[in-house]
């Protein structure tokens, strides 16, 4: 719901009211973002508001606006927290005072041209800001729904004048919350550790969680949840700030003497700027902000219902997901038709419906070192080409997919043999390589076109139902030869939306293609991601512990089938740890399931187990995509690991859990479920109980006693029997 009647906001989502007003002196003042609150509020909230805002005499006194909350913060003229924006005038002054010009409220929500966006929304205020000293025009945009705790916000910046302006900083959203103590957890990490949960408190100065690698990253998420002092899982106030960016991003907050905590983001500003001509528009990056008084639970399932009801493309949000088997760590490059046709002979025994060859089946690559860019078939690798193993799947009943690695190119490539210019390089200076190769200069249309018609060719030419679009390194040397001198602070934003250019158009072609993300396993996980892709890799790293911690932190901001979650082979390839196949299986269950090891070497008893995993994921995966999840046991703090799944009715759960560590003289300890309805019966399949839902909840269940890194299982369904 939206009131506005221009000189008052109010902004109600399910459990969360968002307050605004223009000031007498024409600043756009936040007055209120919590819990919800009613129109009859605002005079008061008001009364607060102007002891905070300047006077029409001061509003030219240093200091004037920096200790006010506002909805949008400039440069230069009394405001001394971090801007939102910078403009620059063609004569390179960089002031602004940005103040009230217009409003209207829209059906529905904007569709953003080239970039990701939120695809429905009960309705969206479009609030107009003016500069005091240059023709720039800012629409702070709002989306909001009756029933979701998310509201969406991001900014388009309009060149009003007759003249080009550079913008050198846009970021998409500022909030400001009311002084207090605060703390901010991120996701943190590395390859193979990505998205681990970070909680510090936030001091004074600017805390600041950024990527400048041309991609959201592996080693700092999009996504951070500003937390009241007395927020935990399951209580207390907090936000969940969500960047639908793809690309270098930064999220600040900062914390200025005694102004309020000011929160904000976008795309990096770092050698970030824009030229706009007279007349031209620039539109940010989309931002989920999403209220939550019920901890970090509440705000990651209400950020993952939105995930799939409102970013994902609803052919796949809620669609079962295909389960899986990857050749990759069961062959690297190293195969042949006979050794795939083993796996896919297996694979249909099994009850897997779908076979994605990896990395090695283009080009000349059978290492690393060549073949980027050269999407044709190795035919000497595989005889009868990708036919041969497509036919070998349709025979065994399985769906065929594929690897791509489009925004890539080797040096020893034809790609790059006849048109070395593709790459990012500048010319002169040696190359930064990664993985031994070299990205492609995405700012080009050209560059793009050429990859479109050799990715849509192949797609064209086979039954391919699944593709895998991989990018294995980050981006050095950010030049473009193309872009003039001036245009160069545009590179890195204008590379991601190549990106988005090259997904859009093949999802569009290709609409019953499935698409999965990848970015040397979790590396480019993020809300603008999924909605090209419905699920992405979520690690390179699948040892049946370390993917317990993975998918804890990836659940803070994602919906698990947003995971894709692979069961490989032991001792894991990354760790070298052993753990049961029934325990990587169980963690695996916990988002889209699939296989990723050499299954016709499996011995018959470890197939049987392969066959009942299955076929119990099978069984569950409708929960998975559709429930609420709660995050019961933190396998960062605790010897134990436990996630449940409750279905929407509460009619059903399912909950997955791992004993880490054991330690001498445990017992008797019990967990409690969470999410449940008190007052239904419910009778755990496996242990063959019946309890209420209050007794499960309250009173709990006793953890069983298991070895060292092994898992269990528990399914609750509802009951009549008292
Ligand atoms: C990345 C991916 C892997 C695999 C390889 C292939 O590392 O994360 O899953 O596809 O590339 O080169």
């Amino acid at each position: 719901m939206i009131y506005a009647d221009g000189s008052v906001f109010l902004l109600q989502g399910k459990n969360y009211s968002y307050a605004m007003r223009v000031t007498k002196t024409g600043f756009l003042q936040q007055l209120h973002y919590g819990g919800k609150i009613t129109k009859d509020d605002i005079a008061y909230l008001a009364t607060i508001g102007d002891t905070m805002a300047p006077r029409e005499d001061d509003i030219n006194m240093d200091c004037a606006l920096d200790g006010m909350m506002s909805e949008y913060g400039f440069y230069a003229r009394g405001d001394f927290r971090d801007p939102t924006a910078i403009f620059a005038r063609r004569d390179g002054a960089v002031m602004t005072r940005l103040r009230y010009k217009s409003y209207r409220v829209t059906t529905g929500t904007p569709g953003l041209k080239g970039l990701p966006h939120v695809r429905k929304a009960d309705k969206t205020l479009c609030v107009t800001l003016k500069d005091d000293f240059s023709d720039i025009e800012v629409e702070l945009m709002y989306s909001v729904s009756d029933d979701s705790d998310v509201l969406v916000r991001g900014a388009v910046i309009k060149n009003v004048g007759k003249t080009a302006i550079e913008i050198k900083k846009a970021f998409s959203f500022r909030i400001d919350l009311p002084n207090g103590e605060y703390s901010m957890m991120r996701l943190g990490g590395t390859w193979g550790r990505e998205r681990c949960p970070e909680v510090a408190p936030i001091s004074h100065g600017i805390t600041r969680i950024q990527s400048l690698r041309g991609a959201s990253s592996h080693q700092t998420n999009p996504f951070a949840a500003i937390m009241r002092k007395d927020c935990t899982e399951e209580c207390g106030e907090c936000y969940g700030v969500q960047l639908m960016y793809s690309g270098s991003f930064a999220i600040t907050a900062e914390w200025a003497q005694n102004s309020p905590l000011t929160i904000q983001g976008g795309i990096n500003d770092v050698d970030f700027s824009w030229k706009l001509g007279a007349g031209e528009t620039f539109t940010t990056p989309q931002t989920l902000l999403t209220y939550s008084d019920c901890g970090l639970g509440g705000m990651s399932r209400s950020i993952s219902r939105f995930i799939l009801d409102s970013v994902v493309d609803p052919k796949y949000a809620y669609a079962d997901r295909p389960i899986v088997i990857n050749n990759w760590e069961a062959t690297y490059f190293d195969f042949d038709n006979d050794k795939l046709f083993a796996i896919i002979d297996t694979a249909a025994r099994l009850g897997i419906d779908t076979f994605v060859l990896d990395d090695g089946w283009f080009g000349k690559r059978n290492n690393d070192f060549a073949g980027l860019g050269d999407w044709t078939v190795n035919a000497d690798k595989l005889k009868g080409g990708l036919d041969a193993v497509i036919d070998r799947c349709k025979k065994n009943g399985l769906k065929f997919g594929l690897w791509f690695e489009p925004e890539m190119v080797n040096e020893d490539s034809e790609l790059y043999r006849t048109h070395p210019d593709y790459a990012i390089e500048k010319v002169g200076v040696t190359p930064v390589r990664a993985r031994q190769q070299l990205v492609l200069d995405f700012t080009r249309k050209d560059v793009v076109d050429h990859i479109y018609h050799a990715v849509s060719k192949i797609l064209k030419a086979h039954d391919i139902s699944y593709v895998k679009w991989d990018m294995n390194r980050n981006i050095t040397e950010c030049f473009s030869d193309k872009l003039p001198a001036e245009r160069h602070g545009e590179f890195m934003h204008r590379y991601i939306l190549g990106v988005y250019d090259l997904a859009e158009r093949l999802t569009k072609e290709f609409p019953n293609v499935f698409f999965e993300g990848c970015a040397g396993g979790g590396g480019r996980f993020d809300a603008g991601a999924l909605y090209y892709f419905p699920q992405i890799w979520t690690s390179d790293v699948t040892d049946g512990y370390e993917r317990t911690k993975i998918q804890w932190g990836t659940s803070m901001c994602y919906p698990l089938s947003a995971m894709s979650c692979h069961v490989s082979v032991c001792p894991n390839h990354q760790t070298r740890r052993t753990t049961p196949l029934v325990t990587r299986g169980i963690v695996a269950s916990l988002g889209a399931y699939g296989y990723e090891l050499d299954l016709s070497k499996l011995t018959e008893e470890e197939k049987e187990t392969v066959k009942e995993l299955t076929a119990t994921y099978k069984k569950i995966r409708r929960i998975i995509s559709e429930g609420d999840m709660y995050r019961i046991l933190d396998p960062y703090t605790r010897d134990y690991f436990c996630e449940m799944v409750v279905s929407r009715d509460k009619s059903e759960a399912y909950v997955a859990g791992e004993r880490v560590l054991c330690i001498p003289c445990d017992y008797n300890r019990y967990v409690h479920l969470r999410g449940l309805d008190e007052n239904k019966t419910y009778r755990v399949e496996e242990l063959d109980i019946t309890a209420s839902g209050a007794a499960l909840m309250k009173a709990g269940l006793l953890l069983p006693k298991i070895p060292d890194f092994h898992a269990w299982t528990w399914h609750l369904k509802e009951c009549d029997n008292k």
